[in-house]
C-alpha cells in the first residue's frame, strides 16, 4: 500500500521511528513534516539521531494561530494528497499537526488511520482534546495503546477498526535506552554522573499562557533546593521572558535536548516533574515517580498504579511530592510489550488484503 504519514511536532518524530522502520518494510511510505516544530533542537535532531527517513515533502507552516497553522496545513496538503493519491494516511497523538492531517484525508475519503487514539483528558479547553476527539471520529483505524482508550472510544460509539497494540513510544524507549547510554555524554556534560537531580520539563499551554501557573511551577522548583535540570520548549521560553520569570541557581537551565540525551536524562534522574504527556509515560517505563502539573491527565493508569501524582500547579503540593513522593506499589503492564510498531504492520496488512 501507499501510506501518507503526518508529522509535525517533536514527540511525533518520535512516535514515527519505530513505526516507519517497520513500515517500510512491505509498505510504500511517503512522510510529510509539517514543520509545526522547526528549531534545530526541536525537529532535525531527532531525524538525525533516531535515523528516521528524510521527509518527501515539508510545509514548513511554522508557528502560528491554531487556525493559520491548521488552515496552512490543510491547503497544502490537499494538493499533496490528491497528486500522490495514498492508500492510507496515519497520524500521531493530537497536534495541529494531526487533526490538518486527518480532516483533510477523510475530506477527500483517504482512510485515516491514528496511532494513540482513544486518549482522552475530558478537558474541552485543551488544544489537544479538541484534536484527538475530532481525529478519532474521522478515523478507520484506530490504534490504541491502553485498554482505558477502548472504553473511551466506547462511550463516544466508536467500537469498529479499534485495535490495542500498545504504546509506540514504549518501542522507542526499548529500541533507544541502550543506544543512548552508548552515545549520549549528556550527564557528564552537565557534571551530573552519579548525582541526585529532578528532570522537568514544562510547555503544556494552560500553564505557559497563565502567569499565575507559570510562576507557581517556577517557584516551587526555585524553592526545592534540588538540582533542577530543566530543557526549556521554546514556548515556555518566550513566555517566562515575557512575564519577567527567574530561575534560582539549583535549577540548570538548557536548551531542548534530543532524545538520546533525553532519555539518558531521564535514566539519571531521581524524579521527574512534567506537564508533558510522553514524558510521564517516559517516566513509567524508566520506573521514576513522576509529578504531572497538570489539573488531569490522560495518562491515568499511571495515577491508579502509584507511580504519578497529579498535583495541578499548586506550590505547596509540588514540594510536597518533589521531597516525599516514592511509589508504593509494584508496576502493572499498561502499555503493552514494546511491539506496537509491529502489531501496526500486522494490522494493516490484514487491511491491505480486505
Ligand atoms: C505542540 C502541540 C502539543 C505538543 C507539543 C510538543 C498543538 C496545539 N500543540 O505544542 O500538543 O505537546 O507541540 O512539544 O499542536 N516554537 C519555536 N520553535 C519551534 C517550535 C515552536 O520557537 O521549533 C515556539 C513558537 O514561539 C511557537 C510556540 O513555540 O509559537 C508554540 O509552538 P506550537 O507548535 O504552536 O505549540 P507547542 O506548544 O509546541
Ligand atoms: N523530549 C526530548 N527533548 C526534550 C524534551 C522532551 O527529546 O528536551 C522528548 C521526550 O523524551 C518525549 C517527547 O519529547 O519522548 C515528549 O514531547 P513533548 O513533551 O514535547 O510533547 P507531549 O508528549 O506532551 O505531546
Amino acid at each position: 500500500m501507499k501510506i501518507i504519514t503526518i508529522v509535525g511536532a517533536r514527540p511525533q518524530f518520535i512516535k514515527a521511528a519505530p513505526v516507519s522502520k517497520v513500515l517500510r518494510r512491505e509498505h510504500e511510505e511517503i512522510l510529510i513534516h509539517t514543520g509545526q516544530h522547526y528549531d534545530e533542537n526541536m525537529s532535525k535532531v531527532f531525524f538525525d539521531e533516531l535515523n528516521i527517513p528524510r521527509p518527501d515533502y515539508n510545509l514548513e507552516v511554522g508557528s502560528g494561530s491554531h487556525g493559520k497553522q491548521t488552515g496552512e496545513m490543510l491547503i497544502k496538503l490537499e494538493e499533496i494528497y490528491m497528486k500522490e493519491k495514498p492508500d492510507l494516511v496515519l497520524v500521531y497523538g493530537d497536534t495541529n499537526s494531526t487533526l490538518a492531517g486527518a480532516l483533510c484525508a477523510s475530506k477527500l475519503l483517504i482512510p485515516v488511520v491514528h496511532v494513540e487514539a482513544g486518549l482522552r483528558s475530558f478537558n474541552m479547553n485543551m488544544p489537544e482534546e479538541q484534536n484527538r476527539i475530532l481525529t478519532d471520529h474521522l478515523s478507520k483505524i484506530l490504534f490504541v495503546p491502553t485498554e482505558t482508550a477502548i472504553t473511551n472510544l466506547q462511550k463516544e460509539g466508536i467500537t469498529k477498526g479499534v485495535y490495542n497494540v500498545g504504546d509506540v513510544m514504549y518501542d522507542a524507549v526499548l529500541n533507544f535506552t541502550e543506544i543512548a547510554k552508548e552515545k549520549s555524554s549528556i550527564l557528564k556534560d552537565l557534571d551530573l554522573e552519579g548525582k541526585r537531580y529532578i528532570l522537568t520539563t514544562i510547555h503544556r499551554a494552560e500553564n505557559t499562557n497563565d502567569i499565575n501557573r507559570l510562576k507557581n511551577i517556577i517557584e516551587a522548583l526555585n524553592e526545592s533546593g534540588k538540582t533542577v535540570v530543566l530543557p526549556l520548549h521554546p514556548r515556555t521560553k518566550k513566555y517566562v521572558e515575557s512575564y519577567g520569570l527567574s530561575f534560582s541557581k539549583n535549577i540548570k537551565l538548557i536548551e531542548p535536548v534530543g532524545y538520546l540525551e533525553m532519555l539518558s536524562l531521564e535514566n539519571g534522574s531521581e524524579k521527574i516533574v512534567t506537564d508533558s504527556g510522553g514524558v510521564q509515560k517516559e517516566a513509567f517505563f524508566m520506573k521514576k515517580p513522576c509529578i504531572t502539573m497538570r489539573d488531569e491527565t490522560e495518562w491515568v493508569e499511571t495515577v491508579e498504579n502509584g507511580w504519578n501524582r497529579i498535583v495541578g500547579t499548586d506550590k505547596a503540593k509540588i514540594l510536597d511530592c518533589i521531597n516525599n513522593f516514592l511509589p508504593e506499589q509494584k508496576q502493572k503492564s499498561i502499555f503493552g510489550h514494546g511491539k506496537a510498531a509491529e502489531n501496526i504492520l500486522e494490522v494493516l496488512d490484514n487491511y491491505g488484503t480486505k
